[in-house]
């Protein structure tokens, strides 16, 4: 049977972790290839061994603009083409504003905020080129729910999604779409914390209607729809997937970190 992707040829940044590895697999599972970009040689060694010939890996921080370059010439190279973009590398800050060291504001913003609009600039330069392809940038709902001890977090995320807005009106004339993702909490690497202060996973479940935490596979299934045919006629907008938990209050987590 033929594959949704079949044929089709995509970036992933934060691609051998979490959320993004699970778009890798999803896309490789319906006929995609694909360049995957991290800063985490081990964990892209891993999904070499995993995904095989279906992947080429890139080591890059997506903060720095000749690393994000050589990824996407890297698709180019490798596979002649780039249809498909996601843009999930990404990691949170804690700490109140008046406590937050300025350093580990910008780190958050560099590669959360920074490392999107220079992923989408070179994405969207080959795709412009080419007059196709789809960019699905992962933000949060932390896009929209502010959190106490989560501004740099936040704001990056905000930025991701109106980024994303802004992106698509660019882009749309050449024949590009740009999405975002506003991922609920999700069990990754980057939530394996609340393994360990179990009540903030707890927290977050009761602060979900649909009542679970969320899977990566669950994000990746709407990625799949987003850079897939079916989503042809979406662009510009953030589509939150959540299990509904935006609709509730946020967890105070300020409050539950100490266990
Ligand atoms: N897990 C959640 O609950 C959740 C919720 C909402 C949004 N998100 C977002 O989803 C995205 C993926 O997160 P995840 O949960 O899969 O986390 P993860 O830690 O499993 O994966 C993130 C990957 O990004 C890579 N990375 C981080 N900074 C990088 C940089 N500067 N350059 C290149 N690679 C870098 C990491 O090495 C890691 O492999 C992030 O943008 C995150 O903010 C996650």
């Amino acid at each position: 049977m033929a594959g949704r992707l079949d044929g089709q040829v995509a970036v992933i940044t934060g691609g051998s972790s979490g959320i993004g590895l699970a778009c890798a697999r999803r896309f490789v599972a319906e006929g995609a290839v694909a360049v995957l970009a991290d800063r985490n040689p081990e964990s892209l060694a891993a999904a070499t061994s995993e995904l095989g010939a279906a992947i080429v890996t890139e080591l890059v921080d997506v903060t720095v603009e000749a690393d994000v370059e050589r990824m996407v010439a890297r698709a180019v190279s490798e596979y002649g083409r780039l249809d498909i973009a996601v843009n999930a590398a990404g990691f949170g800050g804690f700490g109140f504003i008046v406590d937050h060291p300025v350093d580990e504001w910008r780190a958050v913003i560099d590669t959360c905020l920074t490392g999107v609009m220079l992923s989408t600039k070179h994405e969207g330069r080959v795709m412009r080129d080419a007059g196709s392809g789809v960019i699905v940038n992962i933000a949060s709902i932390n896009a929209r729910v502010p959190a106490e001890g989560m501004a740099s977090y936040c704001c990056a995320k905000a930025g991701v999604e109106m980024l994303t807005r802004i992106a698509a009106m660019e882009l749309g004339p050449s024949g590009v779409r740009v999405s975002g993702i506003g991922p609920g909490f999700i069990d990754t690497p980057l939530t394996a914390f609340t393994q360990i202060v179990p009540a903030i996973r707890d927290a977050y479940v009761a602060a979900t209607p649909l009542g679970r935490a969320g899977q990566p596979e669950d994000v990746a299934d709407a990625a799949l729809f987003l850079v897939s045919d079916d989503g042809r006629w979406v662009s510009g907008d953030t589509l939150f997937v959540d299990g509904a938990s935006m609709q509730k209050a946020y967890p105070e987590l300020h409050k539950l970190a100490g266990g």
